[in-house]
């Protein structure tokens, strides 16, 4: 459109994947558009529409291009070969589908077309490209999942022959790198993610959101706004919401309003929603819709948000205190006195962005009283309870069918799209769909928590901890999510994996007008940890010990009590996983020494971090269910709910039932999440699934083992087999044959099925914080090698080396990418993201790591069994991130003898240290 008036089409033509197409468009469309919209290749995905994520990499004659920069009138005459045809029109393209499944270079696969075509591109030149010039080709394509290891490596060994790995035998699933079983279509280009289908009559929708962090508002006529306005079918607003106009995911904070009512809270809150046809809304300014505005004075930080006299955001919330979180446990004042060295400081960290690759996106569509919602989301039946709420109907009329998820990180546990687009569908009875634009993903869906974290910790001359003592402010923002989480999770964590004896963690989440903060791989506990580590490494220095003995000496054995007063009792691997890394601290120091003694300006540091991680919710309920049933013609329906948004739960699930029902995994079929089809496995986060799913699913399947072996009063170490509806059961010399076709079919269609479910044993705590938060925990620690430019305050990752205790490797080659896909947004957290409400809310001011920022990372698994998890496994996504970052600040520290305080430590910040301790000292920095 064009002065009202719209630009006419042309035909177009060029060759698309070898063949030739004409189109008729708009030459200055963009060719991503063009692709998706028209041509219905939705392989090629959209992430940012601005040049800066690389996930719409196109071949343009050969050459990679974003094809989201592109207009299509600049393809006329010419090649254009998109992941559809990249097998067929590439020399290597398909041998590097299959290095992809190969090296797990896939998670949740919303970049992999892009990472595919730059990759293709590359070996058309050089079909052994070294590390530099992969690192070089792919630079441009950003990946938030996987830490670009095993992309560099699938691409740089991609064209070397070999030969696809069989699935495992019977018995031999866990343990196994078993390929992803979805794997398939990630690096086809066929997985279907939010944005990739809708019903052909969906119209779509469009939020109106407030230009302010705080105002109060009030519309014009808007009838005659869309009566003026042919296409468009409707807006709506606060009034037109038919249950209840809130949501939260916790059941006691439920207070965030889907539409506005009166007065916004935050900069990017939705005030009304527009829906029309995709020319209309495409066309749509929102400035036109007759809103008025008065804006209010906003409390954007902490200290303004608990100023004596400042206005109260919620009711019943005193001083804009969401909520406390304590944990006490011994005398720490008493601690503190007693111990021979202490130490103290304060740390702050900012907003972090999740930059998932994928922005929101969805549909929805009524059938008479009911409704489906297909959306990218991590947490199924919260959002069908949530959306009932907001439409006032129960939760059986709706059904959520998830999507494939291009990246979740815990921000896709809160509704985005989904009450938009079921109001819409709802009261007009019509599909709608609606897609988040990146700026809007960015200002409008939760961050990491800001945090203010001050704490002193004591140890005796004898290297042992005697006292800590933490005080924590966390910025929630405008509404509650899953800060009550992060402010109960902190305390119960911020000892790290350590014997404490003498605790007090207290800490508070704060509203104020900002974007509200939610949950984020590690629920606050990242931000303890850079404190609590960073702390410990002082309290080492002071008492002249190794870094890594300290905390060797002060490591949580299974028969202590944690500062809840736990006694875990088995599974606590944290002492294996320092003592691995105790050959690789041991050369990365007498490296270090060696670099520095022969480098003026850059100097090199070796820095350690523990962690530990509670595997699910907080002494909550936290069951999963999960079905599997035998089919006439002999093959496995395994109903497992739990979202797999890249982590891997897809393979690991099936891995543990094929060995506990003594079946191999080839035999099975996975009926994923939909709320009509699995049975409830709660959310996918929390590190949760592997362990309370995986578990569910090792009791739902060895249920149907012992129903197939009571067909033949076999022993339980009879062997099974099935060959097509054949079913042999085989126990020493008796070997029965069954044709399970002649089975009566029961419940679901199956002739055999079980359903299970578990749910952790966990225990309250009391007021002081003292019980039994979590069944499992996960430990580990990184050690990170750095460079550190002291002229430019720059800082090279060298090498991560991360070694972790997951009880069970049920699938090493994923849990690989757990860590290193961890390891990539600790670097990130440490050195470059930072987040500013209201501003930069795109993929080129907010910075997140490249190909180009990753180091090797050495992976060691440690394997201590929690007797309690499926084969003794234990969680590990948001485990992998929590040590990098103060393992990288303590390696600066130990490079430069500065700490920062304040993350992230971009160059400015280190350089300002450095001046400050040259102006303190009188001379250059030097390592300690
Ligand atoms: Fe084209 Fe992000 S969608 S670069
Ligand atoms: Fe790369 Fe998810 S696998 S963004």
């Amino acid at each position: 459109m064009q002065d009202g008036i719209p630009m006419p089409l042309t035909a177009l033509s060029f060759r698309l994947n070898g063949d030739s197409v004409t189109v008729d468009c708009r030459p200055s469309e963009r060719l991503t558009h063009v692709l998706r919209e028209q041509l219905a290749l939705k392989g090629t995905k959209v992430g940012c529409d601005a040049g800066d994520c690389g996930a719409c990499t196109v071949l343009l004659d050969g050459a990679p291009v974003c094809a989201c920069l592109v207009a299509a009138g600049q393809v006329t005459g010419r090649e254009v070969v998109t992941i559809e045809g990249l097998a067929k029109c590439t020399t290597y393209g398909r041998s590097l589908q299959a290095a992809f499944l190969r090296h797990g270079a896939a998670q949740c696969g919303i970049c992999t077309p892009g990472m595919l075509m730059a990759g293709a591109a590359l070996l058309e030149h050089d079909h052994q490209p070294d590390e530099q010039q992969t690192c070089d080709a792919l630079g441009g394509v950003l990946c938030r999942c996987t830490g670009y290891r095993k992309i560099i490596d699938a691409v740089m060994t991609a064209t070397q022959a070999t030969v696809a790995p069989a699935l495992p035998a019977s018995g031999a699933a866990v343990g196994a790198r078993v390929e992803r079983l979805d794997g398939a279509a990630k690096v086809m280009g066929t997985e279907i993610y939010g944005a990739d289908h809708w019903p052909p009559d969906a119209l779509v929708a469009k939020a109106i959101r407030s230009p302010h962090h705080r105002a109060r508002f009030r519309f014009g006529d808007l009838a005659a706004f869309i009566a003026d306005r042919p296409g468009l079918a409707r807006i709506f607003t606060a009034a037109d919401i038919p249950g209840e106009n809130r949501f939260g995911a916790l059941p006691a904070f439920v207070d965030q309003p889907v539409l506005a009512d009166n007065e916004v809270r935050f900069k990017g809150e939705a005030v009304a929603l527009v829906v029309g046809d995709a020319a209309a809304i495409a066309d749509l300014d929102p400035a036109t819709v007759p809103i008025t505005w008065e804006p209010l004075p906003a409390l954007l930080d902490i200290d303004a948000a608990t100023a004596s006299d400042a206005p109260r955001l919620h009711q019943g919330r005193p001083g804009n205190i969401l909520v406390r979180g304590r944990v006490v446990r011994g005398d720490v004042e008493a601690g503190l006195a007693n111990a021979d060295v202490t130490a103290e400081a304060r740390f702050e960290t900012g907003f972090v962005e999740h930059a998932y690759i994928e922005p929101e996106a969805g549909y929805a569509e009524r059938r008479g009283d009911r409704i489906t919602v297909a959306a990218c989301t991590q947490s199924p039946y919260l959002d069908r309870d949530e959306t009932a709420r907001v439409l006032g109907l129960k939760p059986e009329q709706v059904r959520i069918v998830p999507t494939a998820v291009g990246g979740g990180f815990g921000a896709k546990l809160d509704l985005s799209v989904q009450p938009f687009i079921a109001l819409a569908a709802w009261l007009l009875d019509r599909p709608v769909r609606m897609t988040y634009t990146r700026p809007e993903s960015i200002m409008t869906t939760t961050k990491r928590h800001p945090s203010l974290i001050t704490i002193r910790a004591g140890a005796t001359r004898d290297g042992k901890l005697s006292a800590l003592d933490l005080s924590g402010d966390f910025n929630t923002g405008a509404y509650a999510s899953w800060g009550p989480t992060v402010a109960n999770r902190v305390p119960v964590h911020a000892s790290g994996p350590y014997y404490v004896p003498n605790y007090r963690a207290l800490t508070r989440a704060i509203h104020t007008h900002i974007v509200p903060a939610g949950a984020f791989r590690g629920f606050g506990v990242p931000q303890a940890a850079l404190a609590q580590e960073q702390i410990y490494d002082e309290l080492a220095l002071k008492l002249g010990l190794d870094r890594l003995e300290f905390r060797i000496a002060n490591a949580l054995s299974a028969h202590q009590p944690t500062v809840t007063g736990q006694v875990i009792g088995d599974g606590v691997g944290i002492r294996d996983c320092l003592e691995a890394l105790r050959p690789h601290w041991q050369r990365a120091l007498g490296d270090a020494e060696t670099f520095n003694a022969q480098h003026d300006i850059s100097k090199r540091g070796v820095g350690i971090a523990g962690m530990w991680y509670g595997c699910g919710n907080t002494s909550l309920a936290n069951p999963s269910t999960v079905r599997i049933g035998l089919k006439p013609d002999g093959r496995i329906a395994l109903h497992q709910g739990a979202v797999d948004i890249g982590q891997g739960s897809n393979t690991v699930i099936p891995q543990i039932a094929a060995d506990a029902l003594g079946l191999p995994l080839a035999l099975f079929d996975l009926v994923s999440a939909d709320t009509d089809l699995t049975p409830d496995c709660g959310k996918t986060s929390a590190s949760r699934q592997t362990f309370v799913t995986g578990k569910a699913a090792e009791l739902a399947a060895a249920d149907l083992r012992r129903q197939l072996l009571r067909l033949a009063n076999a022993g339980e170490a009879a062997e099974i087999s099935l060959d097509g509806s054949a079913l042999t059961i085989a126990d020493g010399e008796l070997q029965r044959r069954i044709d399970v076709s002649t089975l009566p079919p029961g419940r679901f269609g199956y002739v055999l099925a079980a359903e299970e479910s578990f749910d952790p044993p966990t225990a309250p705590l009391d007021a002081d914080g003292q019980g039994i938060p979590y069944a499992v925990y996960g430990f580990g620690a990184h050690m990170a090698e750095v460079e550190v430019d002291t002229e430019l305050g720059t800082v090279k990752v060298v090498r991560i080396t991360a070694a972790h205790d997951v009880g069970r490797a049920i699938n090493p080659l994923l849990i690989e990418g757990q860590v290193e896909g961890g390891v990539a947004q600790g670097i990130g957290l440490a050195l470059m993201e930072a987040f500013t409400p209201g501003r930069g809310e795109n993929l080129h001011d907010y910075l997140i790591p490249t190909a180009g920022d990753m180091p090797p990372v050495v992976s060691i698994l440690v394997e201590t069994p929690a007797s309690v998890g499926p084969y003794g496994a234990k969680g590990i996504g948001e485990q992998a991130l929590i040590p990098t970052a103060p393992a990288i600040m303590n390696a600066i520290h130990h490079a430069t003898g500065v700490r920062t305080y304040r993350i992230p430590a971009t160059p400015d910040v280190i350089r300002h240290a450095l001046l400050a301790k040259q102006r303190e000292t009188g001379f250059p920095s030097r390592p300690v």
